[in-house]
Protein backbone atom coordinates (compact mmCIF):
# COMPACT_ATOMS: atom_id res chain seq x y z
CA UNK A 1 0.00 0.00 0.00
CA UNK A 2 0.95 3.39 -0.69
CA UNK A 3 -0.11 6.24 0.56
CA UNK A 4 0.72 9.73 0.89
CA UNK A 5 0.97 11.87 4.49
CA UNK A 6 1.53 15.06 5.58
CA UNK A 7 4.52 15.63 7.97
CA UNK A 8 5.74 18.39 10.44
CA UNK A 9 8.80 19.36 11.44
CA UNK A 10 9.60 21.68 13.66
CA UNK A 11 12.98 23.49 14.08
CA UNK A 12 13.21 26.51 16.88
CA UNK A 13 13.02 29.12 13.63
CA UNK A 14 9.99 27.48 11.86
CA UNK A 15 7.51 24.82 11.11
CA UNK A 16 8.28 22.57 8.01
CA UNK A 17 5.53 20.43 5.95
CA UNK A 18 6.37 18.01 3.60
CA UNK A 19 4.10 15.27 2.06
CA UNK A 20 6.37 11.80 2.25
CA UNK A 21 4.51 8.67 0.80
CA UNK A 22 3.99 6.32 3.67
CA UNK A 23 4.33 2.95 1.76
CA UNK A 24 3.56 -0.91 4.18
CA UNK A 25 5.34 -4.07 2.92
CA UNK A 26 4.33 -7.55 2.89
CA UNK A 27 5.09 -7.54 6.81
CA UNK A 28 6.93 -6.00 8.90
CA UNK A 29 7.47 -1.86 10.20
CA UNK A 30 6.04 0.34 7.68
CA UNK A 31 8.27 3.32 5.66
CA UNK A 32 8.14 6.94 5.07
CA UNK A 33 9.35 7.59 1.76
CA UNK A 34 11.91 10.42 2.37
CA UNK A 35 13.39 10.54 -1.60
CA UNK A 36 11.28 14.25 -1.55
CA UNK A 37 12.38 15.38 1.60
CA UNK A 38 15.33 17.22 0.86
CA UNK A 39 13.63 18.62 -2.45
CA UNK A 40 10.79 19.42 0.09
CA UNK A 41 12.54 20.97 3.07
CA UNK A 42 16.13 21.44 2.35
CA UNK A 43 16.80 18.47 4.81
CA UNK A 44 19.00 15.52 5.01
CA UNK A 45 18.06 12.95 7.24
CA UNK A 46 21.25 11.51 9.50
CA UNK A 47 21.10 7.62 9.89
CA UNK A 48 24.80 6.57 10.68
CA UNK A 49 24.35 2.59 11.02
CA UNK A 50 21.27 2.75 9.26
CA UNK A 51 19.37 2.07 12.69
CA UNK A 52 15.96 3.36 11.23
CA UNK A 53 16.36 3.16 7.71
CA UNK A 54 15.47 0.71 4.88
CA UNK A 55 18.06 1.14 2.15
CA UNK A 56 15.73 -0.86 -0.33
CA UNK A 57 12.72 -2.71 -1.28
CA UNK A 58 13.08 -6.32 -1.13
CA UNK A 59 11.61 -10.12 -1.43
CA UNK A 60 14.41 -12.09 -0.24
CA UNK A 61 14.59 -12.34 3.40
CA UNK A 62 12.56 -10.70 6.38
CA UNK A 63 13.15 -10.65 9.44
CA UNK A 64 11.48 -10.16 12.81
CA UNK A 65 14.06 -9.43 15.39
CA UNK A 66 11.68 -8.95 18.69
CA UNK A 67 10.17 -12.16 17.89
CA UNK A 68 13.05 -13.90 16.86
CA UNK A 69 11.65 -15.22 13.49
CA UNK A 70 14.03 -15.47 9.95
CA UNK A 71 12.29 -16.06 6.70
CA UNK A 72 13.84 -17.08 3.54
CA UNK A 73 11.02 -15.82 1.03
CA UNK A 74 8.23 -16.62 3.34
CA UNK A 75 9.72 -20.12 4.69
CA UNK A 76 11.08 -20.31 8.44
CA UNK A 77 14.16 -20.99 8.72
CA UNK A 78 13.63 -24.07 10.89
CA UNK A 79 11.66 -25.68 8.38
CA UNK A 80 14.23 -24.85 5.79
CA UNK A 81 17.31 -26.49 8.24
CA UNK A 82 15.07 -29.14 8.79
CA UNK A 83 14.22 -30.19 5.51
CA UNK A 84 16.11 -28.63 2.71
CA UNK A 85 19.24 -28.57 1.15
CA UNK A 86 21.94 -26.14 0.95
CA UNK A 87 21.59 -25.98 -2.88
CA UNK A 88 17.46 -25.71 -2.34
CA UNK A 89 18.35 -23.08 -0.44
CA UNK A 90 20.18 -21.53 -2.95
CA UNK A 91 17.97 -21.72 -5.52
CA UNK A 92 15.39 -20.96 -3.71
CA UNK A 93 17.26 -17.42 -2.64
CA UNK A 94 18.02 -16.70 -6.14
CA UNK A 95 15.12 -18.26 -8.11
CA UNK A 96 12.14 -17.25 -5.87
CA UNK A 97 10.90 -20.33 -4.98
CA UNK A 98 11.53 -23.74 -3.67
CA UNK A 99 12.60 -26.13 -6.82
CA UNK A 100 11.06 -29.09 -8.21
CA UNK A 101 13.38 -32.07 -8.09
CA UNK A 102 14.03 -31.47 -11.65
CA UNK A 103 15.19 -28.04 -11.11
CA UNK A 104 17.22 -29.03 -8.43
CA UNK A 105 19.30 -32.22 -10.20
CA UNK A 106 19.17 -29.26 -12.81
CA UNK A 107 21.17 -27.07 -10.51
CA UNK A 108 23.29 -29.61 -8.95
CA UNK A 109 24.39 -30.29 -12.18
CA UNK A 110 25.56 -27.09 -13.20
CA UNK A 111 26.95 -26.36 -9.91
CA UNK A 112 29.37 -29.95 -10.08
CA UNK A 113 30.52 -28.39 -13.52
CA UNK A 114 31.60 -25.46 -12.73
CA UNK A 115 33.73 -26.46 -9.17
CA UNK A 116 37.50 -26.50 -11.49
CA UNK A 117 39.08 -22.95 -10.81
CA UNK A 118 40.70 -21.60 -14.50
CA UNK A 119 44.07 -23.03 -14.19
CA UNK A 120 46.33 -20.14 -14.30
CA UNK A 121 44.12 -18.69 -11.40
CA UNK A 122 45.67 -21.62 -9.45
CA UNK A 123 48.65 -20.02 -9.77
CA UNK A 124 47.47 -17.20 -7.98
CA UNK A 125 47.72 -19.05 -4.63
CA UNK A 126 51.49 -19.45 -4.60
CA UNK A 127 52.05 -15.29 -4.56
CA UNK A 128 50.76 -15.01 -0.94
CA UNK A 129 53.18 -15.69 2.12
CA UNK A 130 51.84 -19.12 3.40
CA UNK A 131 51.07 -17.67 6.42
CA UNK A 132 48.60 -14.77 4.77
CA UNK A 133 44.96 -15.19 6.79
CA UNK A 134 42.67 -17.14 4.36
CA UNK A 135 40.09 -14.41 3.95
CA UNK A 136 42.78 -12.32 2.17
CA UNK A 137 43.47 -15.00 -0.16
CA UNK A 138 39.93 -15.22 -0.83
CA UNK A 139 39.37 -11.69 -1.29
CA UNK A 140 42.29 -11.87 -3.82
CA UNK A 141 41.22 -15.10 -5.45
CA UNK A 142 37.52 -13.98 -5.78
CA UNK A 143 38.18 -10.34 -7.04
CA UNK A 144 40.46 -12.38 -10.11
CA UNK A 145 37.25 -14.40 -10.91
CA UNK A 146 35.82 -11.26 -13.21
CA UNK A 147 39.51 -11.37 -15.18
CA UNK A 148 39.07 -15.41 -15.98
CA UNK A 149 34.80 -15.98 -16.55
CA UNK A 150 34.76 -12.12 -18.54
CA UNK A 151 32.54 -14.03 -21.23
CA UNK A 152 29.41 -14.09 -19.29
CA UNK A 153 29.40 -10.40 -17.40
CA UNK A 154 26.61 -8.49 -19.23
CA UNK A 155 24.79 -7.69 -16.28
CA UNK A 156 21.60 -6.81 -17.73
CA UNK A 157 21.30 -10.40 -19.51
CA UNK A 158 19.27 -12.66 -16.36
CA UNK A 159 21.10 -15.62 -18.30
CA UNK A 160 24.67 -14.23 -17.69
CA UNK A 161 23.41 -13.24 -14.16
CA UNK A 162 22.27 -16.90 -13.48
CA UNK A 163 25.78 -18.15 -14.95
CA UNK A 164 27.63 -15.53 -12.52
CA UNK A 165 25.36 -17.36 -9.50
CA UNK A 166 26.37 -20.75 -10.49
CA UNK A 167 30.21 -19.70 -10.97
CA UNK A 168 29.64 -18.06 -7.39
CA UNK A 169 28.22 -21.09 -5.84
CA UNK A 170 30.72 -23.64 -7.52
CA UNK A 171 33.96 -22.13 -7.00
CA UNK A 172 34.03 -20.04 -3.91
CA UNK A 173 34.29 -24.17 -2.13
CA UNK A 174 37.08 -25.14 -4.11
CA UNK A 175 38.70 -21.41 -3.44
CA UNK A 176 38.13 -21.90 0.31
CA UNK A 177 39.48 -24.99 0.11
CA UNK A 178 42.51 -23.82 -2.06
CA UNK A 179 43.45 -20.99 0.49
CA UNK A 180 43.70 -23.61 3.31
CA UNK A 181 45.58 -26.48 1.62
CA UNK A 182 47.92 -23.48 0.53
CA UNK A 183 48.51 -22.39 4.06
CA UNK A 184 49.46 -25.71 5.42
CA UNK A 185 51.84 -26.54 2.05
CA UNK A 186 49.10 -29.57 1.29
CA UNK A 187 48.46 -30.34 -2.22
CA UNK A 188 45.50 -29.15 -3.73
CA UNK A 189 42.04 -31.26 -4.17
CA UNK A 190 40.42 -31.16 -7.20
CA UNK A 191 36.98 -31.32 -6.96
CA UNK A 192 34.77 -34.72 -7.55
CA UNK A 193 31.87 -34.93 -9.26
CA UNK A 194 30.80 -37.75 -7.59
CA UNK A 195 30.47 -35.94 -4.48
CA UNK A 196 27.10 -33.83 -3.08
CA UNK A 197 28.22 -30.25 -2.69
CA UNK A 198 29.24 -30.50 0.64
CA UNK A 199 31.29 -33.86 0.54
CA UNK A 200 32.82 -32.42 -2.22
CA UNK A 201 33.91 -29.46 -0.36
CA UNK A 202 35.12 -31.50 2.79
CA UNK A 203 37.05 -33.68 0.70
CA UNK A 204 39.19 -30.81 -0.79
CA UNK A 205 39.54 -29.10 2.62
CA UNK A 206 40.08 -32.00 4.91
CA UNK A 207 40.92 -34.88 2.08
CA UNK A 208 44.61 -35.37 1.23
CA UNK A 209 45.27 -37.18 -2.69
CA UNK A 210 47.39 -40.52 -1.26
CA UNK A 211 43.58 -41.38 0.74
CA UNK A 212 40.25 -41.85 -0.15
CA UNK A 213 37.91 -39.48 1.85
CA UNK A 214 35.28 -40.98 3.37
CA UNK A 215 32.57 -38.26 4.62
CA UNK A 216 30.50 -39.01 7.71
CA UNK A 217 26.64 -38.35 7.33
CA UNK A 218 26.42 -36.31 10.68
CA UNK A 219 29.21 -34.04 9.70
CA UNK A 220 28.01 -33.59 6.14
CA UNK A 221 24.34 -32.30 7.84
CA UNK A 222 25.73 -30.24 10.25
CA UNK A 223 28.24 -28.28 7.63
CA UNK A 224 25.11 -28.27 5.17
CA UNK A 225 22.83 -26.71 8.06
CA UNK A 226 25.97 -24.32 8.48
CA UNK A 227 25.96 -23.16 5.34
CA UNK A 228 21.89 -23.38 5.29
CA UNK A 229 22.02 -20.69 8.30
CA UNK A 230 24.12 -18.51 6.53
CA UNK A 231 22.93 -18.31 3.36
CA UNK A 232 20.86 -14.65 3.80
CA UNK A 233 20.46 -12.16 6.72
CA UNK A 234 18.70 -9.67 4.75
CA UNK A 235 20.39 -6.07 4.28
CA UNK A 236 23.20 -6.99 6.91
CA UNK A 237 26.60 -4.90 6.52
CA UNK A 238 28.61 -7.20 3.96
CA UNK A 239 25.01 -7.52 1.58
CA UNK A 240 24.42 -4.02 2.05
CA UNK A 241 28.24 -3.52 0.97
CA UNK A 242 27.37 -5.90 -2.52
CA UNK A 243 24.78 -3.76 -2.89
CA UNK A 244 26.20 -0.51 -3.03
CA UNK A 245 29.41 -1.62 -4.86
CA UNK A 246 26.57 -3.27 -7.43
CA UNK A 247 24.77 0.02 -7.89
CA UNK A 248 27.28 1.60 -9.64
CA UNK A 249 27.22 -1.22 -12.20
CA UNK A 250 30.34 -3.25 -10.68
CA UNK A 251 30.78 -6.66 -12.18
CA UNK A 252 28.94 -9.22 -9.81
CA UNK A 253 33.18 -10.89 -9.02
CA UNK A 254 33.81 -7.33 -7.82
CA UNK A 255 30.75 -6.71 -5.89
CA UNK A 256 31.23 -10.58 -4.24
CA UNK A 257 34.75 -9.33 -3.44
CA UNK A 258 33.40 -6.31 -1.43
CA UNK A 259 31.34 -8.45 0.82
CA UNK A 260 33.98 -10.04 1.78
CA UNK A 261 35.62 -7.45 2.61
CA UNK A 262 33.24 -6.06 4.95
CA UNK A 263 32.58 -9.80 6.20
CA UNK A 264 35.73 -9.57 7.52
CA UNK A 265 35.25 -7.77 10.74
CA UNK A 266 34.91 -8.90 14.08
CA UNK A 267 31.59 -7.32 14.50
CA UNK A 268 29.99 -9.42 11.45
CA UNK A 269 31.65 -12.68 9.83
CA UNK A 270 34.90 -12.27 12.11
CA UNK A 271 32.62 -12.69 14.90
CA UNK A 272 33.03 -17.03 14.98
CA UNK A 273 36.52 -16.92 14.84
CA UNK A 274 36.67 -14.60 17.75
CA UNK A 275 34.08 -16.30 19.59
CA UNK A 276 36.70 -19.41 19.52
CA UNK A 277 39.89 -17.42 20.36
CA UNK A 278 38.03 -15.58 23.34
CA UNK A 279 36.85 -19.17 24.81
CA UNK A 280 40.59 -20.07 24.88
CA UNK A 281 41.88 -16.71 26.50
CA UNK A 282 38.82 -17.12 29.25
CA UNK A 283 40.32 -21.00 29.04
CA UNK A 284 38.68 -22.38 32.08
CA UNK A 285 35.54 -22.16 33.37
CA UNK A 286 37.02 -20.34 36.99
CA UNK A 287 37.59 -16.88 34.63
CA UNK A 288 34.59 -16.53 33.18
CA UNK A 289 33.44 -13.90 36.13
CA UNK A 290 36.02 -12.20 35.08
CA UNK A 291 35.43 -11.90 31.53
CA UNK A 292 31.75 -10.95 32.15
CA UNK A 293 32.64 -7.98 33.99
CA UNK A 294 35.07 -6.71 31.41
CA UNK A 295 32.19 -7.26 29.16
CA UNK A 296 30.33 -5.16 31.12
CA UNK A 297 32.75 -2.34 31.66
CA UNK A 298 32.26 0.75 29.54
CA UNK A 299 36.20 1.27 29.66
CA UNK A 300 37.25 -2.13 28.79
CA UNK A 301 36.79 -2.57 24.44
CA UNK A 302 36.44 -6.34 25.25
CA UNK A 303 32.89 -7.67 24.29
CA UNK A 304 31.44 -11.21 24.91
CA UNK A 305 31.62 -12.18 21.22
CA UNK A 306 28.87 -14.11 19.52
CA UNK A 307 26.33 -12.08 21.77
CA UNK A 308 23.75 -9.40 20.53
CA UNK A 309 22.42 -8.91 17.34
CA UNK A 310 21.37 -5.59 15.88
CA UNK A 311 18.32 -6.75 14.78
CA UNK A 312 17.55 -9.81 16.94
CA UNK A 313 16.42 -8.17 20.80
CA UNK A 314 15.06 -11.51 21.78
CA UNK A 315 16.87 -14.55 20.32
CA UNK A 316 18.41 -15.70 17.29
CA UNK A 317 16.39 -18.80 15.53
CA UNK A 318 19.78 -19.39 13.88
CA UNK A 319 21.95 -20.09 17.68
CA UNK A 320 19.12 -22.00 18.65
CA UNK A 321 19.45 -24.49 15.37
CA UNK A 322 22.87 -24.19 15.74
CA UNK A 323 22.83 -25.50 19.11
CA UNK A 324 21.60 -28.53 17.88
CA UNK A 325 23.58 -29.04 15.74
CA UNK A 326 26.70 -28.36 17.62
CA UNK A 327 24.89 -31.33 20.22
CA UNK A 328 24.62 -33.81 17.34
CA UNK A 329 28.03 -32.90 16.35
CA UNK A 330 29.51 -33.22 19.55
CA UNK A 331 27.71 -36.64 20.14
CA UNK A 332 28.79 -38.66 16.61
CA UNK A 333 32.45 -37.44 17.96
CA UNK A 334 31.81 -38.70 21.69
CA UNK A 335 32.78 -35.28 22.06
CA UNK A 336 30.68 -33.92 25.29
CA UNK A 337 33.34 -33.31 27.48
CA UNK A 338 35.01 -31.51 25.10
CA UNK A 339 36.42 -28.67 27.68
CA UNK A 340 35.48 -25.53 25.19
CA UNK A 341 31.76 -26.63 24.49
CA UNK A 342 31.46 -27.04 28.31
CA UNK A 343 33.55 -23.94 28.72
CA UNK A 344 30.66 -22.23 25.58
CA UNK A 345 27.85 -23.56 27.49
CA UNK A 346 28.55 -22.23 31.22
CA UNK A 347 29.74 -18.92 29.80
CA UNK A 348 25.85 -18.89 28.17
CA UNK A 349 24.19 -19.77 31.14
CA UNK A 350 25.74 -17.22 33.16
CA UNK A 351 25.20 -14.31 30.77
CA UNK A 352 21.93 -15.19 30.30
CA UNK A 353 21.77 -14.60 33.83
CA UNK A 354 23.08 -12.20 34.26
CA UNK A 355 21.14 -8.11 34.54
CA UNK A 356 23.69 -6.22 32.32
CA UNK A 357 22.81 -8.71 29.01
CA UNK A 358 19.06 -8.98 30.15
CA UNK A 359 18.16 -5.49 30.14
CA UNK A 360 20.38 -5.07 26.91
CA UNK A 361 18.75 -8.09 25.38
CA UNK A 362 22.24 -9.39 24.72
CA UNK A 363 21.52 -13.46 23.62
CA UNK A 364 24.00 -15.88 21.73
CA UNK A 365 23.73 -15.47 18.30
CA UNK A 366 24.47 -18.00 15.02
CA UNK A 367 28.53 -17.44 15.58
CA UNK A 368 28.33 -18.55 19.24
CA UNK A 369 28.27 -22.23 18.72
CA UNK A 370 29.41 -22.22 14.98
CA UNK A 371 32.82 -21.80 16.08
CA UNK A 372 32.37 -24.95 18.28
CA UNK A 373 30.82 -27.34 15.00
CA UNK A 374 33.19 -25.67 12.99
CA UNK A 375 35.85 -26.97 14.99
CA UNK A 376 34.60 -30.20 16.05
CA UNK A 377 34.06 -30.43 12.04
CA UNK A 378 38.48 -29.97 12.00
CA UNK A 379 38.45 -26.77 9.83
CA UNK A 380 40.91 -24.16 11.58
CA UNK A 381 39.57 -21.45 12.65
CA UNK A 382 41.20 -18.91 10.70
CA UNK A 383 39.13 -20.69 8.10
CA UNK A 384 35.78 -19.77 10.05
CA UNK A 385 34.65 -16.00 8.39
CA UNK A 386 35.52 -18.15 5.06
CA UNK A 387 32.87 -20.76 5.34
CA UNK A 388 30.55 -18.03 6.77
CA UNK A 389 31.45 -15.86 3.48
CA UNK A 390 30.75 -19.63 1.80
CA UNK A 391 27.72 -19.64 2.96
CA UNK A 392 26.55 -15.99 2.26
CA UNK A 393 27.84 -15.63 -1.59
CA UNK A 394 24.04 -16.91 -2.38
CA UNK A 395 22.85 -14.40 -0.42
CA UNK A 396 25.20 -11.74 -1.46
CA UNK A 397 24.66 -12.64 -5.35
CA UNK A 398 20.60 -13.00 -4.87
CA UNK A 399 20.31 -9.80 -3.25
CA UNK A 400 22.87 -7.99 -6.51
CA UNK A 401 20.57 -10.28 -8.83
CA UNK A 402 17.72 -8.34 -7.57
CA UNK A 403 18.84 -4.97 -7.33
CA UNK A 404 20.22 -4.99 -11.06
CA UNK A 405 16.68 -6.46 -12.43
CA UNK A 406 15.01 -3.71 -10.67
CA UNK A 407 13.78 -0.87 -12.81
CA UNK A 408 13.85 2.08 -10.09
CA UNK A 409 17.63 1.09 -9.23
CA UNK A 410 20.35 3.63 -8.93
CA UNK A 411 23.61 4.41 -7.62
CA UNK A 412 23.70 4.62 -3.93
CA UNK A 413 25.19 7.81 -2.71
CA UNK A 414 24.71 8.71 0.48
CA UNK A 415 24.80 12.28 1.88
CA UNK A 416 26.32 13.52 4.78
CA UNK A 417 25.94 15.88 8.02
CA UNK A 418 29.52 18.26 7.44
CA UNK A 419 30.80 18.99 10.83
CA UNK A 420 34.88 20.10 9.14
CA UNK A 421 35.76 23.54 8.16
CA UNK A 422 33.83 26.45 6.52
CA UNK A 423 35.91 28.58 3.56
CA UNK A 424 39.01 29.37 4.48
CA UNK A 425 42.05 30.30 2.17
CA UNK A 426 45.26 28.59 1.11
CA UNK A 427 48.37 30.74 3.37
CA UNK A 428 51.73 30.81 1.99
CA UNK A 429 53.87 27.80 3.42
CA UNK A 430 56.06 29.75 5.32
CA UNK A 431 52.83 32.07 6.83
CA UNK A 432 51.66 29.08 8.09
CA UNK A 433 51.72 28.11 12.08
CA UNK A 434 51.58 24.65 13.76
CA UNK A 435 47.85 23.49 14.58
N1 LIG B 1 29.21 -7.79 24.95
C1 LIG B 1 29.04 -6.77 25.83
N2 LIG B 1 28.26 -5.70 25.61
C2 LIG B 1 27.63 -5.64 24.44
C3 LIG B 1 27.76 -6.65 23.46
C4 LIG B 1 28.58 -7.77 23.75
N3 LIG B 1 28.73 -8.74 22.87
N4 LIG B 1 27.02 -6.33 22.36
C5 LIG B 1 26.46 -5.15 22.65
N5 LIG B 1 26.82 -4.74 23.89
C6 LIG B 1 26.36 -3.51 24.57
C7 LIG B 1 27.05 -2.28 24.01
O1 LIG B 1 28.21 -1.95 24.73
C8 LIG B 1 25.98 -1.24 24.12
O2 LIG B 1 25.97 -0.78 25.46
P1 LIG B 1 25.53 0.75 25.80
O3 LIG B 1 24.11 0.86 25.33
O4 LIG B 1 25.66 0.83 27.28
O5 LIG B 1 26.47 1.63 25.05
C9 LIG B 1 24.68 -2.00 23.89
O6 LIG B 1 24.97 -3.36 24.25
C10 LIG B 1 24.20 -1.96 22.44
O7 LIG B 1 25.30 -2.38 21.61
P2 LIG B 1 25.61 -1.77 20.20
O8 LIG B 1 27.02 -2.08 19.84
O9 LIG B 1 25.20 -0.32 20.19
O10 LIG B 1 24.61 -2.60 19.31
P3 LIG B 1 24.70 -2.82 17.78
O11 LIG B 1 23.36 -3.23 17.33
O12 LIG B 1 25.33 -1.64 17.12
O13 LIG B 1 25.76 -4.02 17.66
C11 LIG B 1 26.74 -6.15 17.49
C12 LIG B 1 25.44 -5.34 17.42
C13 LIG B 1 26.46 -7.56 16.95
C14 LIG B 1 27.81 -5.50 16.60
C15 LIG B 1 27.22 -6.21 18.94
O14 LIG B 1 26.23 -6.83 19.75
C16 LIG B 1 28.55 -6.93 19.09
O15 LIG B 1 29.60 -6.32 18.91
N6 LIG B 1 28.53 -8.29 19.41
C17 LIG B 1 29.74 -9.05 19.48
C18 LIG B 1 30.21 -9.41 18.08
C19 LIG B 1 29.35 -10.50 17.45
O16 LIG B 1 29.04 -11.51 18.06
N7 LIG B 1 29.00 -10.27 16.16
C20 LIG B 1 28.26 -11.25 15.38
C21 LIG B 1 26.91 -10.77 15.00
S1 LIG B 1 25.90 -12.12 14.37
C22 LIG B 1 26.61 -12.50 12.87
C23 LIG B 1 26.24 -11.54 11.82
O17 LIG B 1 25.06 -11.45 11.47
O18 LIG B 1 27.16 -10.89 11.29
Amino acid sequence: MNTERNYTLNDENASLICKLPFISGSVGPNVIDIQALYKQTGLFALDPGFTSTASCRSKITYIDGEAGILLYRGYPIEQLAEHCSFLEVCYLLMQGNLPTQDQLDQLINQVTHHTLLHDQLTNFFSGFRRDAHPMAIMLAVVGALSAFYHDALDIHSKDDRDLCAIRIIAKIPTIVAMSYKYSIGLPFMFPKNNLSYVENFMCMMLGNPCETFIPNPVMVRALDRILILHADHEQNASTSTVRLAGSSGANPYACITSGIACLWGPAHGGANEAVLNMLMEIGDVSNINHYIKRAKDKNDPFRLMGFGHRVYKNHDPRAKLMRATCHEVLDELGLHDDPLFKLALKLEGIALEDDYFINKKLYPNVDFYSGIVLKALGIPSNMFTAMFAMGRSIGWISHWDEMISDPAQKIGRPRQLYTGETHRDVTKITDRIVK
